[in-house]
């Protein structure tokens, strides 16, 4: 990371932090995202390197750090797509992986919902570009598992879009408790909520209702409804160490 600055903002999310910082090479901003997954990265005060908070949970560690390596790949790929961040590189570093956006000035749709009420023409816009965005990545067998408004970036230069690809979450998802670090409450549909509801294209797409949903109503859509028939238990199980992070 020898010609990277990175200036102090951190945003830690459930698996990762973002830096915001400067390329010395490209002489350009941008943004940093390390894998750090909550609950199970730790580091020691003074060390930049990573390590796993518990021995026992070190082959999940590592498995969700190729998959986050693999998927900062495959972004990679839609480099040139307007609708989805681009990514310059990505490295194994500090026991741990990185990859390194363009830097995206402007604000996430959750900050703007904060200070103006999203109009319909808006919203419409902002279903059509991320469905611009949802049908490239689909289209190369990427969920994206957390679609939101604060995965959506409103460009200052008008352009919409779509951040946070998470590879990484359905391991964590495979391994733990705490749904806060998996799912979003008001936006994640039932196959979510289940061990083995059966993700695809259409959680996205749910997920891209429920954020337009919000987007005009300032509601969230209440939780998938919890039919005897479906696998309520396990629901009812993974839902108690949920907290609402939204
Ligand atoms: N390329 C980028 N340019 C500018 N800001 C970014 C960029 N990527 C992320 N951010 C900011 O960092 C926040 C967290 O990044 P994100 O990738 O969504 O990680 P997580 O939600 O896992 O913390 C975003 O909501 C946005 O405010
Ligand atoms: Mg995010």
């Amino acid at each position: 990371m020898s010609a990277l600055r990175i200036r102090k903002k951190r945003i830690q999310g459930g698996f990762g932090i973002t830096y915001l910082g400067f390329d010395l090479k490209l002489d350009a901003r941008i943004a940093v995202k390390e894998y750090y997954p909550i609950g199970l990265a730790l580091r020691n005060p003074g060390s930049t390197m990573v390590t796993v908070s518990n021995a026992e949970q070190g082959e999940s560690f590592k498995t969700g750090a190729e998959k986050f390596y693999n998927e900062a790949k495959m972004v990679a790929k839609f480099n040139g797509n307007p609708n989805i961040v681009s990514v310059h590189d990505f490295f194994y570093e500090n026991d741990t992986v990185y990859f390194v956006m363009g830097y995206l000035q402007g604000q996430t749709l959750k900050s703007y919902m904060k200070k103006k009420t999203v109009t319909e023409g808006q919203a419409v816009n902002i279903f059509q570009q991320i469905s611009n965005a949802l049908l490239a990545s689909h289209g190369m067998n990427i969920l994206h598992r957390d679609i939101s408004p604060d995965n959506i970036m409103l460009c200052d230069d008008g352009s919409i879009r779509l951040l946070d690809f998470g590879a990484a979450r359905q391991v964590m998802a495979e391994q733990s408790q705490s749904l806060s670090v998996i799912l979003k409450q008001g936006f994640a549909p039932l196959e979510q909520y289940q061990q083995k509801g059966k993700q695809g294209a259409w959680t996205d797409i749910y997920a891209l209702g429920a954020t337009i949903y919000n987007a005009l109503t300032t509601d969230m859509l209440t939780d998938p409804i919890i039919h005897p028939s479906w696998d309520s238990c396990d629901i009812h199980d993974r839902s108690a160490g949920a907290k609402q992070q939204y």
